[in-house]
Formats: structure tokens, sequence, C-alpha cells
């Protein structure tokens, strides 16, 4: 933990919060939470929780409300019902500057996923880095090719965006992201645009870091081979209902699930025989 101790009114100081990583135990939790932009809502009733080290993924049709379930959790989007807990801690009735630091403790890749063109990828992945931490620029060099290290781009940190693949680029996004050691990684549709085989590699990515950093992982994603490859939990989003069908296992509830939605959803482009 780089915040210290235990604060006034929480239950949950630095040794607590670590012990509780270690285990399985519910590390995000939404409880009856509704989203809306001015007027118009987007989702509502979203009761689930995500385990601490799992991967979690958020499915559902384009335009469902994934990505501003994300800004929710991600401390961007306030709700207009409902609470987000972290650890115990409800994110939105935090005070602005507990609720700052909470944020700190995530790493979001988003949709757009853009880096900055102007800069080396070293740079890009220094940024959050210059923002948010004192240290030396050395230090902060060290940090940046460490990360790129650790996506398989050891070497790169000089490169600029423009020169490099797609699916190196979506991996200085996920460098990035890690650039300050977050509880929390958010991925928005991390393998759109992606090759089968890049975005193959990209779900190994991030199963390894998963595995070596115990890192909890919240993924958007429409694509079934990735999400049937990759997630412990799932949530599926209904864009109709604009509410949550239903919460679990992705390959439990293909097989499983008593709504015609969802295994549709799931088995899209397997032939019956085959689902099982
Ligand atoms: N900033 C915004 N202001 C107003 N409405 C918005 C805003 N962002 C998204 N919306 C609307 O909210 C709904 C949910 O959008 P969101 O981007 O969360 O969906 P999504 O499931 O991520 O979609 P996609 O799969 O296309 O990325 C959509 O109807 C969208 O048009
Ligand atoms: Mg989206």
């Amino acid at each position: 933990m780089s915040g210290g101790g235990a604060e006034p009114g929480s239950s949950t100081g630095a040794a607590g919060q670590a012990s509780r990583r270690g285990q399985q135990g519910s590390h995000i939790r939404l409880e009856g939470l509704a989203l809306a932009y001015g007027d118009t809502p987007v989702q509502r009733d979203l009761n689930f929780e995500i385990r601490a080290g799992s991967v979690f993924v958020i499915m559902g049709g384009s335009g469902c409300g994934k990505s501003t379930v994300m800004r929710c959790l991600t401390g961007l989007l306030p709700p207009r019902a409902g609470r987000v807990l972290v650890d115990g801690v409800s994110l939105w009735d935090a005070a602005p500057a507990r609720r700052t630091r909470m944020m700190r403790r995530n790493g979001v890749m988003y949709q757009s996923g853009a880096l900055w063109s102007s800069m080396t990828l070293e740079e890009n992945v220094a940024l959050p880095l210059e923002q948010y931490t004192s240290l030396a620029p050395d230090q902060i060099r060290a940090i940046a090719d460490y990360k790129l290290a650790l996506v398989g781009l050891a070497g790169y940190g000089h490169y600029y965006p423009a020169e490099i693949s797609g699916g190196m680029r979506k991996r200085v996004g996920v460098a990035r992201a890690m650039a300050l050691d977050p509880d929390t990684l958010f991925f928005d549709e991390p393998s759109a645009g992606l090759d089968p085989l890049s975005a193959r590699r990209l779900d190994e990515l991030i199963l390894e870091l998963r595995a070596s950093l115990g890192t909890t992982m919240v993924v958007i994603s429409h694509d079934l081979d990735s999400i049937f490859t990759i997630a412990d939990d799932s949530v599926f989003l209904d864009a109709e209902q604009k509410t949550m069908l239903t919460t679990g296992n992705p390959r439990r509830l293909r097989e499983e699930s008593e709504l015609a939605a969802v295994r549709e959803f799931l088995n899209r482009g397997l032939p019956d025989t085959e689902a099982s």
C-alpha cells in the first residue's frame, strides 16, 4: 500500500486490505446501483460482486451500458442510486480526497485506448508516475521500462506509438494502466480491433499478470473466445430491460442459464450440438 495506515471512520487499515486481497473475498460489491445520463436511465438494480484476484467480465449488447458501469466503478460517474463498496468502503459516500486515493488504486485501459502519439512508449507509461508520485526521473524511467518488459515489450521504450502494431499498442496501454501497481485493472474491450492471434496473446497476458501479481481484472468484452478463456465470473447487462439478467461463470451460464437471451448471446455461432 502506498497510502499508509487506517483512516478515520474506516475499519480497513493497510493490513486489513492486504490480508483481504490475499483471499478470494469480495473486492468490489455493487448494491442496488442505478446509472443515468440526465433524464435517460442506463442501468438499474445492479447487484453483483467481484472477488479479489478474479477475472470478472462485463458483457452485453452494444449500448447497454458496460462502459457506463465501468465509469462508475472507477470513480468517474456518480450513481443515481445504490452503492459501490471497494474493500468494504463506499466509493461514492467517501470524502472527495479519500475517493481520489481509492481511484488511484485502479489502473484503467479505456475503450479508445489512446496513447499520446508525440510521446515514446516509455514516456506514455511514465506519465501516471510523473503525475502521481514524487519519484526521481531515472526511477520513473526504470519503472516504465520494467512495466513494458512485463507486457513483453522490453527494449521498445524509445519507439513511438505509430511505429508499432495495434496489438503492441494495446500492450502499452496495459503497461500504462499498471504503472502505479493497481489493486484492480479495468479493461474496456481490450481485444477490439485486434486479429485473433493478437487478441489471444492479450488474453494470455491478462491471465499471466493476474497469476503473477494477483491483480483483480475487470474486463468488458464481446469476444466469446476471450470471455470463455479468461473469465472466472461475469455479469450480463440487458439493453432493453436496462438491468442485469444474470451473474456467474460464463461457461456455466452458457450451459445452465434459464434465460434465452443469455444462452443465445453465449452460444452465438455455435451449432446446438457443440454447445456442451
Ligand atoms: N456521456 C454520455 N452522455 C449521454 N449519454 C451517454 C453518454 N455515454 C454513453 N451514453 C449513452 O448511454 C448508453 C450506454 O452507453 P455505454 O457507452 O455505457 O454502452 P456500452 O455497453 O459500453 O456500448 P458499446 O458496446 O457500444 O461500447 C448508450 O445509450 C449511450 O448512447
Ligand atoms: Mg463501451
